[in-house]
């Protein structure tokens, strides 16, 4: 991976470099709490990647849908990871995801599919009590029971939970369901490159070796100048990141970025909101604002140096488009977009990998997760709680009591 910082314009204070590197050390010296993602890349060994794939290739046996259910980062991990790589892949299941909403015309939509198609469910929730995933699953399970009977929806419904006494690990002593552990010290946000994402990205066909490769192999070098470069234009007035790229592929992990960055560094009052834009469709809405409205942003922009589709521009299209690849003309709208924002006042960092496929996605997720960790750092927050999101939640509760 190769970061630009150059149309940050930004100096970084040696003494910002060194607490930044003070702060990268004590994430892996094994002694601060909820870091065990940080060394997933060591200790995600073979054999258990092998586990993890042979169990993943026993569901893809059994079924053609793969309901994933969960939501934070029980979910857009995999879906980030699943989306980008081009989403079904011939042989496996396609993978549809619930529990991230309590739309019944989502739900809907998903237990007529599954009605037509052989099924496994998935749960995921590392608490066990998060309420959307836990209603969609009492739904899902209903259907699974009532479709195959108990004794064979036994053998189709997996549940990948934490440490607690929820109904969730209830249901597993009831009805013996497969369960995976997710680890104690691994937060949900962080949780991507463990079982939580790893078991649906391989049941969707997807190298989950090359992924762990990917993470294993990132430099160091330049994580803390990216945290630092975030801080000082976040110290500017630069309230608002934006995540852009030039590929419909990165929606979700866009999505993914939103909640890694919102819940990770957005509580104290501090904080840059994060959004994302996919280009060159939000080039033609949003990107005006970008470009000319109020100054409060910067961007982080993912490219990639080789497509995984192309096409040859064919001679209709006159000059001087005609015979060139059309993801040439991507990059240099992408080119174009990075000289634009940063003369209008847009601060842009570049991020660039070889191409989208696993090995580069494992790469950029281990990046952010760790830059993110260390930006919260600097920030002077806790990177790995998520009070406000609380709030919401006992507010629900208690209006459904009235119910
Ligand atoms: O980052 C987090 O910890 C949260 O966003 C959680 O992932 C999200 O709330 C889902 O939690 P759980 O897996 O416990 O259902």
């Amino acid at each position: 991976m190769y970061i630009d910082l150059s149309n940050a314009k930004t100096t970084i204070p040696q003494a910002l470099t060194d607490q930044a590197e003070t702060y990268r050390k004590q994430l892996f010296s094994g002694t601060m709490e909820n870091t065990g993602w940080v060394t997933l890349p060591e200790t995600m060994t073979r054999q258990k990647l092998d586990e993890i794939q042979q169990c993943a290739d026993d569901i893809a046996r059994k079924c053609t849908l793969f309901i994933v259910v969960g939501i934070g980062g029980s979910y857009l991990g995999a879906r980030a990871v699943i989306d980008a790589l081009n989403g079904d892949q011939p042989g496996r299941p396609h993978v549809m995801f619930a529990g991230y909403n309590m739309t019944g015309a989502h739900l809907e939509k998903v237990v007529s599919a599954m009605k037509e198609q052989a099924t496994c469910l998935c749960v995921i929730s590392k608490s066990g009590t998060t309420l959307e995933p836990l209603l969609a699953y009492s739904i899902l399970k209903e259907e699974m029971f009532a479709k195959y009977g108990e004794k064979e929806a036994k053998n189709r419904i997996y549940v990948v939970t934490g440490h607690n006494d929820g109904p969730l690990r209830r249901d597993v002593a009831q009805y013996g369901f497969p369960c995976f552990d997710v680890p104690e010290d691994i937060g949900g946000r962080f949780s991507v490159l463990s079982i939580v994402g790893l078991l649906p990205i391989a049941v969707a066909g997807f190298n989950i070796h090359q992924l762990m490769q990917g993470a294993g192999s990132l430099s160091m070098d330049r994580i803390t100048d990216y945290a630092c470069t975030r801080i000082l234009l976040q110290q500017s007035g630069k309230d608002v990141e934006v995540f852009t790229y030039f590929s419909t592929n990165l929606r979700f992990f866009g999505e993914w970025l939103k909640q890694l960055v919102g819940e990770t560094e957005g509580k104290d009052g501090k904080g840059a909101f994060p959004s994302c834009l996919c280009f060159s469709r939000d080039l033609h809405s949003i990107g005006q604002f970008l470009q000319q409205g109020h100054q409060v942003f910067y961007e982080t922009m993912i490219q990639y140096k080789r497509a995984q589709g192309d096409f040859v521009i064919p001679a209709c299209a006159g000059a001087p488009f005609a015979g060139k690849m059309l993801e040439q003309i991507n990059r240099c709208s992408e080119a174009g977009v990075v000289k634009a924002h940063s003369e209008g006042g847009v601060p842009v960092i570049v991020l660039t990998v070889e191409q989208v496929d696993e090995y580069n996605i494992g790469q950029l997720i281990y990046f952010f997760e760790l830059s993110e960790a260390i930006s919260a750092m600097l920030l002077g927050v806790n990177p790995f709680d998520q009070p406000g999101v609380e709030n919401y939640k006992s507010n629900t509760r208690e209006l459904v009591e009235y119910l």
